[in-house]
């Protein structure tokens, strides 16, 4: 099965991950603003992955005309994020603000959740006083109320904290091969 790695990156986690990917399917991956380099009609399967930003996803919404011209391909997205992957109510979140950003178009796509890395150090401007606020308002609240992973965002604050684990690609891997032999 031809495959592409297509990934939105703004710190570096999702991109590690494309390229980790990349190198276990031995095939391409390139930031998906480069898209139209590409000729789609020569891949079987597409997979995409953007790091998430308080429910922002853009490449997501970049992967929509392309599922409408191509409905027969197969695609994969996966989103990177600092939440804990493992707990079902966060991915549950993580699949609702992508199918808020897709639309009818996520039914075509099988979705992996992939943890990353946040780094106070490297943010711009606008992330670190989004991370400022959003930390403001969690100190606000009552301990009992704080949401899943409060705790834990107050207590990492102007820190750098990183989850990157190759091994997490295992299962998106495991399913490529699969899907390979169908
Ligand atoms: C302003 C801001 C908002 C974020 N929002 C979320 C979020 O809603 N859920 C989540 O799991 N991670 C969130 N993160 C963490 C990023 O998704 C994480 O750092 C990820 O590794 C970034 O990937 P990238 O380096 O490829 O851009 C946020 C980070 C920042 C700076």
């Amino acid at each position: 099965m031809k495959s592409l790695v297509l990934y939105r990156s703004q710190y570096g986690s999702t991109e590690q991950y494309a390229r980790w990917i990349q190198e276990e399917l031995s095939c391409q991956s390139d930031h998906i603003d480069n898209l139209s380099k590409y000729d789609i009609s020569d891949y079987d399967l597409i997979i995409v992955g953007e790091g998430v930003y308080a429910g922002q996803l853009k490449a997501a919404k970049k992967l929509i005309p392309i599922i409408e011209e191509y409905p027969d391909k197969k695609y994969i997205f996966f989103m990177v994020g600092i939440a804990d992957m493992e707990d079902q109510e966060n991915r549950d979140k993580l699949y609702s603000d992508l199918a808020k950003a897709m639309g009818s178009a996520i039914e075509k796509m099988k979705v992996f959740f992939l943890r990353g890395v946040l780094d106070y150090s490297k943010l711009n401007f606008k992330h670190k006083t989004m991370m400022w606020m959003l930390v403001k308002y969690l100190k606000g609240k009552d301990e009992k109320d704080l949401p899943k992973d409060g705790d834990q965002l107050i207590s990492t604050y102007g820190k750098k904290v990183s989850f990157i684990d190759k091994n997490s690609i295992k299962p998106l891997i495991e399913y490529v091969r699969e899907e390979s032999y169908k």
